[in-house]
């Protein structure tokens, strides 16, 4: 598993250098422009992604509004272990329908952000561990999601959450 904490690492790299990036360049602006959302803000308010090289049983990670966000194309049989569940068992009840676009079941599109204290949870990244729910497992403190990134153990209260989106074609999505 060490490379799969190189890459991890790295993808936490970037986000926090493009972090750095903006809190440098709100630096130079007086104190009221600060209180405006910058220009760069402004264009991540959206962002467009290009899924086509996405394979189903893949993921990649994105970033938007600086945070990351996971965009996994199910396998049929990751859609069907998640409409097996009966939601009315789950902590926080949602149907896979629910947080995917109709026609598009395949496309679950979520926050990589831990709903519990905020960590960024494996499983996107290829040959991370997914959890005993084959979604995504919070190596922080054990929370696990299933093939929907609903919360299914561990203190974690949400499911991961879903990001407003839209699908531009068959093969780019724009989140926000
Ligand atoms: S931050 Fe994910 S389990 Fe605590």
């Amino acid at each position: 598993m060490a490379g799969d904490g190189v890459r991890r690492r790295d993808f936490i790299n970037i986000a926090a250098v493009s972090f750095a990036g903006v809190g440098g360049l709100a630096a130079l602006y007086p104190l009221i422009s600060q209180m405006a959302p910058s220009a760069d803000v402004l264009a991540e308010s959206s962002t467009e992604i290009d899924i086509s090289a996405i394979s189903p049983g893949q993921a990649i990670k994105a970033v938007w509004r600086k945070q990351p966000v996971f965009i996994r194309n199910l396998t049929p049989e990751e859609i069907k272990a998640a409409d097996a569940v009966d939601v009315s068992t789950l902590r926080d009840p949602e149907t896979l329908e629910k947080r995917t676009t109709a026609g598009k079941t395949n496309w679950l599109i979520t926050m990589g952000v831990c709903t519990h204290l905020g960590c960024v949870p494996l499983g996107a990244g290829e040959g991370e561990v997914k959890g005993e729910f084959g979604g995504y497992f919070c190596p922080c403190h054990g929370s696990v999601y299933d093939t929907a990134a609903r919360i299914r153990k561990g203190p974690a209260p949400k499911n991961l959450e879903v990001p407003p989106h839209e699908f531009s074609s068959d093969t780019v999505v724009k989140i926000g």
